[in-house]
C-alpha cells in the first residue's frame, strides 16, 4: 500500500512536471502535425502583400511588437473596440498609425481554410509574418517558437503606460525594456526593428526642431517635409533604406542622423554607444542579435495550455 502510494505520487510528479516542460512551452514544430500547411501559407501571403507595398514588411513586424509589449504575445492588439473591449488599436502609439490589420485577417481566412478548422492562434500567425516579413525585405530568419493562444481581453490603459514614445532618453527606454524581461542589448538590436518603414512627422517634429545633438544638414532636410505647425502625418523613413533589412539605422545614428528621440538616445554617449557601433560596423552582429532577441520578445508572457482561446476572427473574441 505504501509503495503503490509511493508510486502514484510519483507519477502524479512526473505527469505534472510533464506538463510544466512540455504542452506549456512554445515550440517550433507545434503546427507541424495538426496543420504542416500553416507556415508556407502564412509565408505565401506575407510576400504577397510585401510586393503590393514594401512598407508592409515593416508594419506587420511592429504589430507582433507593440503585441508582446502588451500583456504578452497574444493577439490583444488584434482586438476592435466593443461594449467590453478596450482596444489597444486606440491607444496613443498605435491609433492611426498601427497598420497591417487587413492583412492578418487575410492570412487567418487562409490558414483556417487550409487547415480545416481554426488551430493556428492570432498571436502565431502575428510572429511568423514578422519573421516573414524580415526574411522577406533581406533580413535574417530564425525559428518561431509556435504553441500562443489568444487572449480573450484588450487593455488601452496598458498599451498606453507599456509601449515605449519616441521621446524616451536612453534611461526610460531601458527601464521599459526591463520592465519586459529585455536586456540592453535587446533594446538596442531590437530597435534595429527601425531598419524598416516609415514614422509621422509629430513623432520627430522635436527631435528635427529641438535636437543639438543631430546632424544639421539631415535636420534641414527634415524639415523641409514636416513643418514647425501642421503636417503632422506626413512621413519620412526611419533610415535611408526604409524597405531593406540592413544597418544604415546604426550606421545613421553613428552620424547623428537618428529620426526619433529614441533612436539617436541609443548613440549619444551612454552605455549603448558600443553597441551600436558595433552593428554599424558588422552587419552580420546586428542580424543574429536581432534574431535572438526577436526569440526573446516573441517569449513574453504567451498564453498556453487551455489559457486563452484559438480566435476564429483575429477581431473578436469567440463566442460560445
Ligand atoms: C525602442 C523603442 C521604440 C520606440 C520609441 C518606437 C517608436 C516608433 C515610432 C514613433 C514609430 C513611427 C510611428 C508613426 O509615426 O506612425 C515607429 C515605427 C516603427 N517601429 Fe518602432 N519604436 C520602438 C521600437 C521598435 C521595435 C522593437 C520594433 C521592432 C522590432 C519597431 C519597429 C518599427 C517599425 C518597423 C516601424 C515602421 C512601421 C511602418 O512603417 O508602418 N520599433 N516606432
Ligand atoms: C484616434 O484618432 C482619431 C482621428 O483619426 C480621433 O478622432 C480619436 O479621438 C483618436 N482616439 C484616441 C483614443 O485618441
Ligand atoms: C499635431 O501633433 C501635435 C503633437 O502630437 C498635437 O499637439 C497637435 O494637436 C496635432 N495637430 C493636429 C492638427 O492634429
Amino acid at each position: 500500500m505504501a509503495s503503490f502510494t509511493f508510486f502514484y505520487l510519483h507519477a502524479l510528479l512526473l505527469l505534472s512536471l510533464a506538463t510544466i516542460t512540455f504542452s506549456h512551452d512554445l515550440s517550433p514544430s507545434f503546427y507541424n502535425h495538426v496543420c504542416p500547411q500553416a507556415l508556407p501559407t502564412i509565408r505565401c501571403i506575407v510576400e504577397d502583400a510585401i510586393k503590393q507595398e514594401r512598407r508592409m514588411g515593416g508594419s506587420l513586424l511592429r504589430l507582433h511588437f507593440h503585441d508582446c509589449f502588451v500583456n504578452g504575445c497574444d493577439a490583444s492588439i488584434l482586438l476592435d473596440s466593443t461594449p467590453t473591449i478596450d482596444s489597444e488599436k486606440n491607444a496613443g502609439a498605435n491609433n492611426n498609425s498601427a497598420r497591417g490589420f487587413e492583412v492578418i485577417d487575410r492570412i487567418k481566412f487562409e490558414v483556417d481554410r487550409v487547415c480545416g478548422r481554426p488551430v493556428v492562434s492570432c498571436a502565431d500567425i502575428l510572429a511568423v509574418a514578422g519573421r516573414d516579413s524580415v526574411v522577406a525585405l533581406g533580413g535574417p530568419t530564425w525559428e518561431v517558437k509556435l504553441g500562443r493562444r489568444d487572449s480573450t481581453t484588450a487593455s488601452k490603459d496598458t498599451a498606453n503606460s507599456n509601449l515605449p514614445n519616441p521621446l524616451m532618453d536612453l534611461s526610460k527606454l531601458i527601464e521599459n525594456f526591463k520592465n519586459q524581461g529585455l536586456n540592453i542589448k535587446d533594446l538596442v538590436a531590437l530597435s534595429g526593428g527601425h531598419t524598416l518603414g516609415f514614422a509621422q512627422c509629430f513623432t520627430f517634429r522635436q527631435r528635427i526642431y529641438g535636437d543639438k545633438d543631430i546632424d544639421s544638414k539631415f535636420a534641414r532636410q527634415r524639415q523641409a517635409n514636416c513643418p514647425m505647425n501642421g503636417g503632422n502625418s506626413s512621413l519620412a523613413s526611419l533610415d535611408p533604406t526604409p524597405a531593406y533589412f540592413d544597418a544604415k539605422y546604426f550606421k545613421n545614428l553613428v552620424k547623428k542622423k537618428g529620426l526619433l528621440v529614441s533612436d539617436q538616445a541609443l548613440f549619444t554617449g551612454g552605455q549603448t554607444d558600443d553597441l551600436v557601433q558595433l552593428y554599424s560596423r558588422n552587419h552580420g552582429a546586428f542580424s543574429n542579435d536581432f534574431a535572438k532577441s526577436m526569440i526573446k520578445m516573441g517569449d513574453i508572457k504567451p498564453l498556453t495550455g487551455n489559457n486563452g482561446e484559438i480566435r476564429v476572427n483575429c477581431r473578436r473574441v469567440n463566442y460560445y
